[in-house]
């Protein structure tokens, strides 16, 4: 099989992330707790190396400012509707995945008010358009690093500049981008970072977090739910310190174990090392798919601009068919449709059939990635309707 869908689920997973997974939970899967027994203790100790070491990866001098999620999805919640309120407005783009659209569209009935920047037909968003969107009311603006589409990286740093003029907050979906990426939380000038560990991070699915940068108050930030943090028990409110301000209830210290190894790894392979691998392979993917008669590529072709996503749609074919096709004939293993993002499909012109998504991973090969623009070259010669 040639695993092709890294952009949903990276894998295989790095040895170790296998054997902490199983060592853990025979070893320290006990509940967190500061001042109970060895178990705990060790299980705690464990939880707080992995958020030290996303704090590290992301240059956080404060490892508390890192809060653990079960997904990105849910640090985007987090970081949504605990900064809006009834009568704010938020600046979101087109090309954001459902898991800013929905939370964002959710909140319209509790009276906040949304603007959609667009994009251009490689999927890039216009920072001025940022500027243009921006109301008195305007609390958050909520853009994607990397769109899970196609891969167009947006000029973050631009619409941080234009967004902390204003004095509102910017929100960075990383999903596609912490661990593919070397970047620190200064480097994009964000305020909220939500990501999954089970991307580009190379960790378990149940993995994720929120980092809350040095400018957001967590007085500013809501938390989603209240309950046992193992700390101020005598009390019936949340505590306010982080991060148990946001993670009540039992984590996931198994998956996040496991991130931590997987962080571990990948420090050793060194993040740079992964984004040249990643680039170039991208690179020999976009370039071989383009040489195909009846081909249309919708990455950007700026190398520095896109991440490793590439779509792609093929003349007399549905993207759906032609992904079963591959899946089944040539057992390659991607993505084929809207992938969570219809509006992002709509400016790039492909809505709503979407596209057939090839991402490639920390394990791909060359030689995969030839394979997979042969498979194509034979299909996109036979498409289905003819066939
Ligand atoms: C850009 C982007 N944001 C958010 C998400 C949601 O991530 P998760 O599956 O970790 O909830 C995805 C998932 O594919 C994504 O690609």
């Amino acid at each position: 099989m040639i695993y092709l869908d890294n952009a949903a689920a990276s894998w295989p997973k790095p040895e170790v992330v296998y054997r902490t997974l199983g060592d853990f939970l025979r070893r320290t899967g006990a509940s967190p707790g500061r001042l109970a027994h060895r178990m705990a203790m060790e299980a705690t100790r464990a939880v707080e190396e992995t958020r030290s070491k996303l704090a590290r990866l992301l240059g956080m001098t404060d490892a508390w400012r890192v809060v653990f999620t079960a997904s990105a999805t849910d640090a985007l919640n987090l970081a949504i509707k605990g900064v809006l309120s009834p009568n704010d407005h938020a600046v979101t783009t087109v090309m954001e995945h459902n898991s800013v659209r929905r939370p964002l569209r959710a909140l319209e009935a509790i009276g906040v008010a949304m603007t959609k920047v667009p994009a251009d037909d490689r999927g890039f968003i216009d920072p001025a358009a940022v500027r243009a969107a921006l109301r008195p009311n305007t609390r958050l603006v909520a853009v994607t690093h990397a769109s899970n589409v196609n891969g167009a990286v947006q000029p973050i740093r631009e619409v941080a500049e234009i967004v902390h003029e204003h004095g509102a907050l910017l929100l960075v979906d990383g999903a596609q981008t912490v661990g593919a990426l070397p970047f620190t939380l200064a480097d994009l000038d964000a305020d909220l970072l939500a990501f999954s560990g089970h991307r580009a991070l190379l960790g378990p699915p149940g993995t994720g977090a929120l980092v809350i940068g040095p400018r957001v108050d967590p007085s500013e930030l809501s938390p989603l739910r209240e309950g046992g943090t193992g700390v101020n028990s005598e009390r019936d409110i949340q505590p306010q310190e982080l991060p148990y301000r946001y993670e009540a209830g039992m984590l996931n210290t198994v998956g996040i174990a496991a991130l931590g190894a997987a962080l571990d790894f990948l420090n050793q392979v060194g993040i740079d090392r992964v984004a040249a691998h990643q680039r170039a392979l991208t690179d020999r993917l976009v370039r071989g798919l383009r040489g195909i008669p009846g081909v249309r590529v919708l990455s950007p072709d700026d190398p520095d601009r896109r991440v490793a996503v590439v779509s792609f749609v093929v003349q007399g074919w549905n993207p759906a068919d032609l992904g079963a096709v591959l899946d089944q004939t040539y057992g390659i293993a991607c993505r084929a449709g809207l992938h969570c993002a219809p509006e992002a499909c709509r400016a790039l012109g492909v809505f709503p059939q979407g596209t057939v998504r090839f991402s490639p991973g920390f394990f791909t090969t060359e030689q995969e990635i030839d394979q997979a623009i042969a498979a194509v070259h034979e299909l996109a010669r036979t498409p289905l309707h003819l066939a």
